[in-house]
């Protein structure tokens, strides 16, 4: 039987991973993968979880196994209310969306707005997961300036400016891929951009929490609230395989994204929910946390040493102060996926930064490189032969 016959219209012009096949090679052994966007397995709270366990099935008991309200498990939606106050964002405990990581309110959003052929405003670079989450519902994306201070204002005004674009998505503050922040002054830009135009953000924000140097910049969720879905994870503070994703969205969107939730999942697991619970409001979050920023911040100051080292003139990377990511940008015409395949055969991989952006003719010269997963002599050697092979 043919089933390819069978595949939705939609299914067949999603196309294949490139970026999954390239990266087929990282599993080689000895290989050392700059590649990846995950966290360190020692940044988990393995003996907190056992402790969690016992508490959450001696406080809730069967109600940690039942079903569950799809908007989420009230002690965690009520943890989170506190939690997204230190971070200057105003939100009560009933008007928080709990999903199955940030990724699943990607694929809410999408299934909520984005009627086929919308246009959909994202920064070029951008988070590939993204893409994917909103392409099966089938917008056409207009790309957005970026500089070293990540979305340019005045490209967004132009982009609102020129037709009607259903929403805007960002990750402000330690983007993936490029690890820049945008900084406070540009976000109240921005906030009056999108307020003037009444026009809709998606404000992306896993990474804020992972600072390891400078102050915290004021999410622009609470500089615009009627104008922003605020989506945040505890994928990198607590443990990803939990797909704990929670968000904050103007009420007329916060309806339908429940509406969707209930027929992607019912609810995402409730024990998983109590666990987090409990992580928050038992105070053991603001205990771990900067255990994890004292992992992270040697591993990016090794690498960021390392390219200051070795890297030749002409390259140039981004200095963020806290995230998984560095972007690197070589001289005009550089191709950096050449640079890929000779560097996997010396053991070192990396991603190709063109990958990032909705058009492949852009980035060529670009590459991210992530720090979380190698130790620090590790990133040093690999930076090296890096260097090695570019200069060869
Ligand atoms: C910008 C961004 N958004 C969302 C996600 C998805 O995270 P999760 O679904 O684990 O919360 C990631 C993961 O790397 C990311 O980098």
């Amino acid at each position: 039987m043919a089933f390819d016959n069978l595949l939705a219209d939609r299914t067949g012009k999603m196309g294949v991973n490139v970026i999954r096949e390239i990266l087929k090679v990282v599993s080689q052994p000895g290989m050392v993968s700059l590649a990846g966007g995950i966290p360190a397995p020692e940044s988990f709270p393995i003996d907190i979880i056992k402790d969690l366990t016992d508490i959450v099935v001696e406080k809730y008991a069967s109600g940690a196994f039942q079903y569950g309200p799809t908007e989420g498990f009230w002690p965690l939606r009520e943890a989170l209310a506190d939690y997204l106050k230190d971070r200057e964002i105003d939100a009560g405990a009933g008007e928080i969306l709990i999903a199955s990581g940030s990724q699943g309110v990607l694929d809410a959003i999408g299934k909520v707005l984005i009627t086929k052929g919308d246009r959909v405003a994202v920064e070029a670079p951008t988070y590939l997961g993204a893409l994917q989450a909103f392409t099966p519902y089938e917008p056409e994306y207009v790309r957005m300036d970026t500089d070293d201070d990540g979305l340019i204002p005045g490209s967004l005004e132009t982009v609102l400016a020129a037709g009607r674009i259903k929403f805007i998505y960002l990750v402000p503050t330690f983007q993936n891929p490029t690890g820049r922040t945008i900084p406070l002054e540009r976000r109240r830009e921005i906030a009056a951009i999108i307020k003037n135009h009444n026009a809709l953000l998606v404000e992306d924000d896993p990474y804020g929490a992972l600072r390891y140097r400078g102050r915290d910049i004021t999410p622009i969720k609470a500089l615009a609230p009627e104008n922003v879905v605020y989506i945040s994870t505890l994928s990198k503070v607590f443990a990803p395989g939990l797909r704990i994703g929670f968000c904050h969205a103007p009420e007329q969107i916060r309806k339908w994204l429940v509406i969707v939730k209930q027929g992607i999942d019912l609810h995402t697991s409730t024990f998983n929910q109590a666990l987090a619970a409990e992580y928050i409001a038992g105070g053991y979050l603001d205990n771990h946390l900067p255990k994890i920023i004292d992992l992270y911040r040697p591993k990016q100051e090794a690498m960021l040493s390392a390219l200051d080292a070795y890297f030749p003139e002409g390259f140039k990377w981004s200095r963020p102060e806290g995230g998984m990511f560095l972007w690197v940008e070589g001289p005009v015409g550089f191709d950096m996926e050449e640079l890929y395949w000779k560097a996997v055969k010396r053991n070192v991989a990396f991603v190709p930064g063109k990958y990032f952006y909705t058009s492949q003719q852009e980035g060529i010269e670009t590459m991210r490189l992530n720090y979380t997963m190698a130790n620090e002599e590790t990133i040093e050697n690999s930076i090296r032969i890096l260097s090695e092979v570019i200069q060869s």
